[in-house]
């Protein structure tokens, strides 16, 4: 018995399991995660971060009996970074661009094991710079253009090595048009870019430039990452990356950035990625570990959140842990 008179009662759509999983707007799959991974040079080494606790750096051997337990999860696309020696890095990432640096060595030796993997790149000079910025520095200033030849090099050498998709994420202007060319004058028309379209300028990759030892030397990158005040000028990257040729276009941070995801959504028919970086995951686990938050309701939720914003896939240091969750 009714004490109002209610016609659209929505709890009504709620009232079971089955109804609500009926209704329910949003799916969140293994297959839209990317596993971000840390590689190490050398044999049998697996160095935890004690910023980000559950990631490792890994040596190839171990990454690859990693990524063969990723396959059994029905997880196949990863993002490989490598930490590279102090001693390796100069001014130019000359590193970088050798056809037999450790980085893409393991990228064939992926490819090879597991030809059905997706394996994506990332493309920036930082983890190869003595500057740690991800551009030629001359002077104090990050020089675009002649970061660009670095960067086209950079990723032709990852595409020859069997990289699937190569990852700029310097936010250098013109990078994704001048890769494209270099991939396709050198025959890869068929390597993917995905962009870091929209990356910010954020506190949120602290415990990443821990992992890799990459922060910047002098300054920040604020002259060329994105103000997080700014949203209409993601819709002007977009247009530049899409009309340069990238294939997806990423959002960097993801979490403060859902509005972004959903502007870009509706400008683009590109797919959209968004990438839940190392600070968010280090904010959920500490407060995990705190037992302040119920992670393994937390953590598919923060995920979920990206999904309904628009994301197609989501590049997410807690992919393996989904995966086990929802197997
Ligand atoms: C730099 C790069 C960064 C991340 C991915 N690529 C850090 C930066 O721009 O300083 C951050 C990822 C994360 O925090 O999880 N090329």
């Amino acid at each position: 018995m009714s004490a109002y008179q209610i016609s659209q009662r929505p709890r009504r759509n709620r009232k079971s399991a089955a109804i609500r999983d009926m209704v329910r707007e949003t799916q969140l799959g293994v297959e839209h995660l990317i596993y971000p991974m840390f590689l190490l040079d050398g044999q049998n080494k697996r160095v935890p971060i004690v910023s980000m606790p559950g990631v490792d750096r890994m040596s190839q051997d171990v990454m690859l009996r990693e990524i063969e337990e990723c396959m059994a999860l029905g997880l196949r696309t990863f993002v490989l970074f490598p930490a590279v020696e102090e001693s390796l890095k100069d001014k130019g990432a000359t590193y970088g661009l050798r056809d037999d640096n450790f980085y893409v060595q393991t990228a064939a030796a992926i490819k090879k094991r597991f030809p059905e993997s997706v394996l994506m790149s990332d493309v920036a000079m930082d983890p190869y710079s003595s500057d740690g910025h991800d551009g030629w520095v001359e002077g104090g200033q990050i020089i675009n253009d002649k970061t660009l030849d670095i960067l086209a090099q950079m990723a032709v050498v990852q595409a020859a090595c069997g990289f699937d998709i190569i990852g700029p994420s310097d936010m250098m202007d013109g990078r994704v048009g001048a890769i494209r060319e270099a991939l396709d004058g050198a025959g890869y028309s068929q390597t993917s870019i995905m962009s870091y379209c929209a990356k910010y300028a954020s506190a949120y990759y602290g415990p990443f430039r821990d992992a890799l030892d990459s922060a910047p030397k002098f300054g920040d990158k604020k002259t060329y990452q994105m103000d997080p005040a700014n949203a209409l000028e993601a819709i002007r990257e977009a247009e530049l990356d899409e009309m340069e040729g990238a294939d997806f276009i990423m959002v960097k941070p993801a979490l403060c950035y859902l509005d972004v995801i959903q502007r870009l959504r509706e400008q683009t028919t590109l797919p959209i990625a968004a990438y839940n970086v190392s600070g968010e995951y280090a904010m959920l686990k500490a407060a995990a570990a705190q037992g302040w938050i119920q992670y393994d309701r937390a953590m598919p939720e923060m995920l979920l959140s990206m999904r309904r914003a628009g994301a197609s896939a989501i590049l997410t240091y807690f992919a393996k842990e989904y995966a086990q969750m929802v197997r």
